[in-house]
């Protein structure tokens, strides 16, 4: 090999290592931001015992931040959120409390489950026992299931809750939207060392909400966000939920 190809095959070496290199690095990148992604989902659980300090404005701006950045129809970004801290929570905690345990009728904006069968009531059933065993309920105990359950209008103590409400007028689609707006929250507050739980459960008062914030007959309740600092030596804390297989949810169609 005369001198000129030599260099050359030299200078290939170093092209094709340089370009090796770049994918790899580019690479490396995509697992480490995958990564971080499946590790924030494998780690998150509804939390449902929190301490009582309360979350600093600047982190709870930053959570805002980030969900901002959801994805909704058109851009409409029809999620408005209602962030009680302090006083305002515990006034806002003590009449929905109240009202909830008087056995006030069902007051929300959008249709509850009709029905959970089959599957869902399954999941529904093994989600629900999960909760009762780690807190020693016995099951068929309806008395006590119904008294957990009021612990929803507590905000299960944490010191801070989120109510998220949408425009009427957007319908079905823009509750979607704000669901995909609470995800990001959650993860959001997750990758902050916070414990965060959806809670439908508040939605059962729209009306009582809408008039204890003064919101607009415009604006519909989706649910609330309690969160704060999870408190991990909690029992209730110490389960994970199941998921199905990727097979049980999706179908490939490729042919
Ligand atoms: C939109 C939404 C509403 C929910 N509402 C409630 C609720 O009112 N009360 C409650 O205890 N959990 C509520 N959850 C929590 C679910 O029960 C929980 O996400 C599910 O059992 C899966 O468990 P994991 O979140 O620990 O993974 C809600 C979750 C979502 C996404």
């Amino acid at each position: 090999m005369g001198p000129g190809l030599a260099a050359h095959h030299a200078v290939m070496r170093c092209i094709r290592g340089e370009k090796v290199s770049k994918t790899m690095e580019v690479l490396n990148k995509t697992r480490e931001r995958i990564g971080v992604l499946e590790e924030l989902l494998a780690e998150r659980f509804s939390c449902r015992a929190f301490k009582a300090e309360a979350v600093p404005r600047p982190i709870i701006e930053r959570i805002l931040r980030a969900a901002q950045r959801t994805a909704s129809w058109c851009n409409s970004q029809p999620w408005q959120v209602i962030i009680a801290s302090g006083e305002a929570k515990e006034r806002f905690r003590k009449e929905i409390y109240a009202t909830a345990s008087s056995g006030a009728p069902d007051d929300g904006d959008f249709p509850f489950p009709r029905e959970y069968r089959g599957i869902y009531l399954a999941r529904r059933r093994e989600s629900g026992f999960q909760l009762y065993n780690t807190l020693g309920i016995p099951r068929g105990d309806k008395l006590a299931y119904a008294k957990q359950s009021l612990e929803n209008f507590n905000f299960f103590g944490a010191p801070n809750v989120a109510i998220v409400h949408t425009d009427e007028a957007l319908g079905v689609y823009g509750a979607i939207d704000c669901g995909a707006y609470v995800g990001n929250f959650m993860l959001a507050a997750q990758a902050l060392g916070l414990g965060v739980i959806a809670q439908a459960a508040l939605a059962h008062q729209s009306g009582l909400i809408r008039r204890h914030f003064r919101l607009g007959n415009d604006r519909c309740v989706v649910c609330g966000i309690s969160f704060g600092y999870p408190d991990r030596d909690h029992r209730i804390n110490s389960y994970r939920t199941s998921r199905a297989e990727i097979s049980d949810a999706a179908t490939f169609v490729d042919e």
